[in-house]
């Protein structure tokens, strides 16, 4: 009979500062929670997966490990999935998946946070299990020098040959896990940061493996960056001449109003003589064409996903204020922005005489170089007809 696996993905990633939960942060185009979810499947080993998602996500937690098992790449039975809401901490989300696994004779739990844990260390910890061990852990040595802090004073060091940096996925007989969890009382203390942790405090013995370095946890930014260069699966890690660059476009299209009062906002400026784009927003073809290119390049989506209804503090908000958040939202996923460009068609204004400013206004709000070109269709189309402005940008990440 197979295992069961519990992932717990509910937490919100405070520390990361992404615009959605850290378990749906992308590396390499797909979810954190996918790729944990992924290389556990690839052991074979699991009958039974139980996602903890954060509510408001269920359902795409539930889509996204619906498309892993789905997926060629793994091998053993085909489990069976089911996705719950977590709790409002690490422990309660566990405490109430565990309650999903079935009689599986041995539960694993492992962080969506570790996305690239492979399928070996998923085996070393059931070899242990097999081997009569009741709770098992990945491990790896410290390899800094430790020492107390009291205020801004270092006092005695600390051996460090004795101490281990403890990963995910650990492993359990399921009924004692069970047991050590109706025990436990979570009011007592600080309480444990693993199950292992839950374990010991209902007297059982942890045995301990050898962990892996590409099973790092995912905690800030610079995380990301880190994961992309140590998972081989990372489709945009790195080529023979260092990190590959990711390229995205973004397409803006609006047509003029026919209000000699409505201001034309265009490239982060204001041009005089009114008869502005019309919209919601002040229309910014040239800004929003810039954002849409840097989440495409970043595979996180497009403006209506990360400025819809679900962030009205952004409803009507500047061009320039929607890309400096889109450069934001990119750069805390992990990306460097290389550089944006952008193309507006339109008969006027005539772009190219505020050029510079344009270039300062745009460029200021991402952060990067922006280069603003413009052009008209020659009279042809819509554009010809002087009906709107299109605005096509290309954004390149690192
Ligand atoms: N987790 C969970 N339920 C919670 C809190 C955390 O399932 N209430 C999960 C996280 O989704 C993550 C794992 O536990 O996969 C480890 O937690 P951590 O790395 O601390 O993630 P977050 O709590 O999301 O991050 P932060 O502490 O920065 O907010
Ligand atoms: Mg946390």
């Amino acid at each position: 009979m197979g295992f069961a696996l519990i992932i717990p993905a509910a937490g919100s990633g405070s520390r990361l500062g992404a615009s959605r939960p850290k378990a749906f942060v992308e590396s390499a185009g797909q979810s954190l929670l996918a790729h944990a979810v992924g290389g556990a499947l690839r052991s074979g080993l699991f009958s039974h997966v139980i996602v903890a998602a954060p509510v408001g996500w269920l359902d795409a937690a539930r889509s996204q490990v619906d498309a892993v098992v789905e997926s060629r790449t793994m091998t053993g039975p085909v489990p069976q999935t089911t996705v719950i809401a977590g709790g409002r901490e690490r422990w309660a989300s566990v405490r109430a998946a565990l309650e999903y696994c079935g009689d599986a004779p041995c539960v694993f739990v492992h962080d969506a946070a570790r996305p690239a844990a492979g399928p070996e260390v998923f085996g070393r910890v059931a070899a242990a299990l097999a081997a009569g061990a009741t709770a098992v852990v990945p491990v790896l040595p410290v390899v800094d020098t430790l020492r107390t802090s009291v205020g801004d004073e270092l006092q005695g060091g600390v051996d460090r040959e004795s101490l281990r940096r403890v990963q995910t996925p650990q492993g359990f007989r399921r009924d004692l896990l069970v047991a050590a969890y109706a025990a436990w009382d979570p009011l007592s203390g600080a309480g444990p940061t693993d199950d292992a942790g839950v374990m010991e405090a209902a007297g059982h013995r942890i045995t301990a493996v050898a962990g892996e370095e590409r099973a790092l946890k995912v905690t800030y930014p610079s995380d990301l960056r880190l994961l992309a260069a140590l998972d081989p699966d990372a489709r945009t890690a790195h080529g023979p001449n260092g990190p590959v660059p990711r390229v995205g476009t973004g397409v803006d299209v609006h047509a003029f109003s026919s209000d000699p009062e409505r201001p034309l906002m265009l490239a982060g400026l204001e041009w005089p003589g009114g008869f502005g784009l019309a919209g919601h927003s002040d229309a910014d073809v040239a800004a929003h064409a810039c954002a849409d290119a840097l989440f495409a390049a970043a595979g996180l989506g497009d403006l209506g996903a990360h400025f819809g209804v679900d962030r009205p503090e952004f409803a009507g908000a500047h061009g320039t204020v929607l890309l400096a958040e889109a450069a934001r939202i990119v750069r805390a996923a992990g990306f460097t922005i290389g550089s944006v460009a952008v193309q507006i068609v339109c008969n006027r204004p005539k772009v190219g005489r505020r050029r510079d400013e344009a270039q300062e206004a745009l460029g200021t709000a991402c952060g990067a170089p922006v280069a603003v070109a413009g052009t008209t269709s020659d009279g042809l189309g819509s554009m010809g007809r002087g009906e709107g402005a299109t605005a096509i940008a290309t954004a390149v990440l690192y």
